[in-house]
This record gives C-alpha cells, structure tokens and sequence, in this order.
C-alpha cells in the first residue's frame, strides 16, 4: 500500500512509521490515522516483523490531534466518525510499540505515545495535554493513561493548566523509560527495537498483554492472567529452545511458534 501522510520500512525485524507531516508539526490528521493503522495492521499480518517503530521528526513526534480538520465538527459526527476507533486500534496491536518521541508531543501525539508500550525521548521531547487552552479536554485516553502515569497531581496539573513537561520530567515520573540526545534517538531507538525483536515473539506478545492486564484488573486477579499466560510459554518451541540453549550454552534463535 502507499502512504501519503507516513512513510513506511522494515528493517531486521523492525517495522518503522514515522509521520510525514512537517508542514503541520505531524498534525494527527484522520488520513494520517487511517494509514497509521493501516501500516499497523500490513506489520501484524507480517510475521518478519516483531517489534514496531513509531516516530516523527526533530521538531514534533505530533503536535496532536488536526484541530484544522475538527473545529468545525458536531458531537454526533466525533461520536459517528470513527476517528476514535483508529486510536482504539492502535491499542489492539499486539505486537511491542515503542515511540520515539523528539520535539512537541502534545494533545492527541501524546496520547499516540501513551498507547505505545514503551516510550523513548529526545532531550528536547515535550508532553503535554494542551486541550484546555482550546475548550476541550483530552479524547484518545489522555486523562486516563496520563494519570496512571504521572499520577493524579502531576496529571491534574497538565490537563487543567495546559502545562508541558519535559523529557527530564518525564523520565523521573516515569512516563519515559529513556532520554537520549536528539541526534541519538532513531538510534537508540532502533537498537531497542531490534534487541526486542530478536526475542521469541509469543513470549513478546504474551508479556505484553499481562502488562497491559495490570490496567484492567486488581493485583490477585492480574497475577492469576500472568500465570495463566507465563504457564502458556511452556506450550511453545520458543521456550524449550530458549530453556536449551541456555542450559546448551548458545544463543537461542526462536522462530515463533
Ligand atoms: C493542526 C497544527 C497543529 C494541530 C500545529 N499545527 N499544531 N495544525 N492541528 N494540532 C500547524 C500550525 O497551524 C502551523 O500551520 C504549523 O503547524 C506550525 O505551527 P506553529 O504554531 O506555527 O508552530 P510553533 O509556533 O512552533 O508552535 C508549536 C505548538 C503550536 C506549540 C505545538 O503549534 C500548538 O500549540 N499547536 C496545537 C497544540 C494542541 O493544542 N494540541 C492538541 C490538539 S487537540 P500554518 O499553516 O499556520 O503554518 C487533540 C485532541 C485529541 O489532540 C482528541 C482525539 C479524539
């Protein structure tokens, strides 16, 4: 398929998008949506892939949702258009998203972000929920993920003053597992990506899925899901290969089943 608003390629294992709208500060319009889950979903139909890349540029990762593209939109047509469930199926890949964050990541960018599971920063990343300085409130999970992540003051503090945070803060709260210089962050990136590719990817997406389950579930029952899935390893050739080869002395080379 080719994209007008991504660009789009897969490198050792890793599926790359990154937002191809400078002009815009990478603007989350709804094309650059719909290809973005479209990519997602051509990376999950391709077993070559096993971890996902999600960037912009230097300046924005995405300076949020296209609010040229919604200022003029009713409820009913937010609530009928299907522009949520684009964010929605962000959330069901199932395969390790890492974002890559340089630059403004405010609104729906850092909502975008938040989906993924793992999120590397730029020296010069910013994290906002701007929302209220235009009359509304975050719509793609912001109040939600923001706050499990930073916690509720931090979180307050952002969605009603319309503060950014920067990467340093971001780091310290927790709702970046890295800071690296601007110049280093594809890199860096890259090099997670592919260090996470070359794990077995049943195990990838089952650990992925009890992480997410902590969300969902109080402790007794999210640990019951983790040992229901950590006990469904031992049904693949990945582990007993991981499992020898440790014991056999050599790297593991797991094919995914
Ligand atoms: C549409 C945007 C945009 C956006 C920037 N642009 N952000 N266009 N939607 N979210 C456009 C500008 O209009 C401008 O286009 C160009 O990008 C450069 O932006 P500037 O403002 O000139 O750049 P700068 O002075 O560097 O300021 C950067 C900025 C500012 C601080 C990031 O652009 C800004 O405040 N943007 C809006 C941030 C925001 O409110 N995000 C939340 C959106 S709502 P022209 O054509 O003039 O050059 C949201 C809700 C999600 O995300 C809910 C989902 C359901």
């Amino acid at each position: 398929m080719s994209y007008k608003a991504i660009l789009v390629n897969v490198e050792a294992g890793v599926g790359c998008v990154q937002f191809n709208r400078p002009e815009a500060l990478n603007a989350l319009s709804r094309q650059l949506m719909t290809e973005l889950v479209a990519a997602l979903r051509e990376f999950t139909a391709d077993s070559e892939v096993r971890c996902i890349l999600i960037t912009g540029n230097d300046k924005a990762f995405a300076a949020g949702a296209d609010i040229k593209e919604m200022m003029e939109a009713g409820a009913v047509d937010m609530y009928l258009g299907g522009f949520s469930a684009l964010w929605d199926a962000v959330y069901e890949v199932k395969k390790p998203l890492i974002a890559a964050v340089s630059g403004y990541a405010f609104g729906g960018g850092c909502e975008l972000a938040m989906i993924c599971d793992i999120i590397v920063a730029s020296e010069t990343a910013q994290f906002g929920q701007p929302e209220i300085n235009i009359g509304g409130i975050p719509g793609a999970g912001g109040t939600q993920r923001l706050t499990r992540a930073v916690g509720k003051s931090l979180a307050m503090d952002m969605v009603l003053s319309g503060r950014r945070i920067t990467a340093q803060e971001a780091l310290a709260t927790g709702l970046v597992s890295r800071v690296v210089p601007v110049e280093a962050l594809l890199a860096e990136a890259m090099k997670l990506a592919k260090e996470i590719a070359v794990k077995s990817p049943v195990a990838l997406q089952l650990a992925k899925e009890a992480i997410l389950e902590s969300f969902e579930s109080p402790l007794s029952a999210g640990v019951r899901v983790e040992r229901t899935l950590s006990h469904l390893t031992f049904a693949t050739d990945d582990q007993k290969e991981g499992m020898r080869a440790f014991s056999e002395k050599r790297k593991p080379f797991f094919k995914g089943k």
